[in-house]
């Protein structure tokens, strides 16, 4: 059903500078004028979607306030996102009922070459999101995309189909980030992440942070802790009305997965960091972070969360080229052992009962990786997996929220990786708000050892504020742990450039957060050559 209709959108172009939500004030009269000519352009003929209003649901202000994204892409299609939120901070402020979103993809940024176009339900019950699973499109190719609704239309956003299957692409470029506090800084990074050349993003978690309103901070939160459902999507659409991080939605598919603060800090299955927290009401409040996450993140059907449950882990392949195993270490872990925090090794570390992954999901990956034809394996995960001594000197601690902490898990995982000759296993981490590349290894306290995998730890977009090249214990935790081959405090991305020969890693950073400019600069860039793990710097 390839269907050929020419449209002329006259605004919102994509990639535009996107006006922050207080901007739109000024600009509702023409956009709505221009909005309301375009949206006439969109045709009626043959829609019936029972239950969606259609045109007797108007909004006052510009329903498109939150940006649009894709992700999850395949070699026919990806995932389709908005949320229609006229009054985004106060609960969305659409009407109580179901709304069609009419969505079209174009293989040109002036969409006017259509290739797919479709209705939607913005449905009232999960606050007016849409998720458009679109199928039915080439390998490897760019295309744009639009949405209307409510006599509006989107700005049109730019995505990308991955390789066929059976393909070994020249190339693969990506960035990938995560842990972006709000409070504590603007999202330079990923303005400057927009303008990359890229496939795709990779995001490994604390897209939102669950705390409270501080002062003084470079942003403001806006309330107290998030605990209801209201409170989350509010909390998101906070963070979703950036118009950084919507620039960075709209220039590329998004791989998502979550860590803690998207739910609650060091949460660990259906365990609080607080004491006397009921299991009822902790699951419940994990209910809410899921549902207000699948709302405004471009996910698939496949990944809808059924009350505090809900499977993100999944795999994404770039033809014969990589296979992202994108993981969850959070959902199903069993609690910190030792009490958390940074401690030196207790029983619990080696409870060969302790998981991270859980069986479920360890067994998929395992599974994953085995059937797996790609020249590069790559882990897209959370918590550090290199067992990092974190005290210069004699005295000895490990962080018990990472895989450090769960010793028995961590060497089945990497001798797995050994025995099984997996292929040019990546890992790449988020979390700690630093940048690390780290020889993994079966034994860290064998140096004779060689690498079996590489890990890639991405600094913070914000989380930490302005950060800088070294920190006090720098050098101490660089002679302590010999496998570590990096470490650096500053804010930024990570750049990867993926061929079936070699894999780079660029360390982009930006110096300042706390103001909303700042310079981007590659700090250092390792190089995988395939067929030996360990990176070396270039
Ligand atoms: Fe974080």
């Amino acid at each position: 059903m390839l269907t050929l209709v020419r449209f002329t959108f006259p605004s919102k172009n994509h990639l535009a500078e996107k006006p922050s939500m207080s901007q739109h004030v000024s600009l509702d009269r023409r956009s709505l004028l221009t909005a309301a000519s375009a949206a006439a352009l969109w045709p009626l003929a043959n829609i019936r979607i029972a239950e969606a209003a259609d045109r007797r649901t108007r909004t006052s202000n510009d329903p498109f306030q939150l940006g649009i994204a894709s992700g999850d892409p395949a070699p026919d299609g990806f995932v389709l996102w908005t949320r229609l939120a006229p009054d985004p901070l106060n609960g969305g402020g659409m009407p109580a009922e179901n709304v069609r979103v009419r969505w079209q993809v174009a293989t040109d940024d002036g969409m006017k070459n259509i290739v797919r176009k479709g209705v939607a339900t913005a449905d009232k019950d999960w606050a007016h999101s849409v998720h458009v699973e679109v199928q039915g499109l080439l390998p490897d190719r760019t295309y744009w995309y639009q949405f209307e609704a409510a006599g509006e239309i989107s700005p049109i956003g730019r995505t990308r189909t991955t390789p066929a299957a059976d393909v070994m692409p020249d190339r693969l470029r990506f960035a990938f980030a995560s842990c972006q506090h709000y409070e504590t800084g603007y999202f330079n990074a990923l303005r400057h992440m927009a303008n990359e050349d890229l496939h795709a993003v990779v995001h490994l978690g604390d897209y939102i942070y669950e705390g409270g309103m501080s002062k003084p901070r470079p942003r403001q939160h806006n309330s107290a802790e998030i605990v209801s459902l209201d409170d989350y999507r509010n909390r998101y659409a906070l963070y979703r009305g950036d118009a950084d991080l919507q620039a960075a939605h709209a220039a590329f598919p998004w791989i998502v997965t979550w860590d803690d603060h998207e739910f609650d800090n060091n949460c660990a299955g259906e365990i609080s960091e607080q004491p006397d927290v009921a299991v009822s009401d902790f699951l419940n409040r994990r209910a809410n972070a899921y549902k207000a996450y699948y709302e405004h993140m471009p996910l698939r059907r496949s990944t809808l969360p059924h009350g505090p449950m809900m499977q993100i882990y999944r795999n994404i392949s770039y033809g014969r080229l990589a296979q992202f195993s994108v993981l969850d270490t959070r959902q199903y872990r069993t609690d910190q052992p030792c009490g958390d925090r940074n401690k030196p090794a207790c029983q619990g570390v080696f409870d060969p009962n302790a998981t991270l992954l859980g069986d479920v999901q360890e067994k998929w990956l395992c599974d994953g990786l085995e059937a797996s034809p790609a020249r590069w394996n790559i882990l897209a995960q959370q918590v550090m997996m290199a067992r990092v001594d974190r005290v210069p000197g004699d005295a000895v601690a490990y962080s018990m929220d990472q895989w450090a902490g769960y010793e028995a898990g961590r060497k089945r995982l990497i001798q797995f990786l050994q025995d099984r000759q997996i292929a040019n296993p990546i890992v790449l981490t988020g979390d700690i708000h630093t940048n690390w590349v780290n020889d993994i290894k079966v034994d860290f306290d064998d140096e004779q050892a060689a690498a079996v995998a590489t890990e890639f730890v991405g600094t913070s977009i914000t989380s930490g504020g302005d950060g800088g090249e070294k920190r006090k214990d720098t050098d101490g935790v660089l002679a302590d742990n010999p496998f570590v081959k990096f470490y650096n405090a500053e804010r930024g991305y990570v750049r990867c450039e993926v061929t079936p020969q070699q894999w780079t890693s660029d360390f982009r950073v930006v110096p300042i957060v706390s103001k909303p400019e700042s310079d981007c600069l590659t700090r250092a860039s390792f190089v995988v050559e395939q067929g030996v793990a360990g990176a070396q710097r270039v």
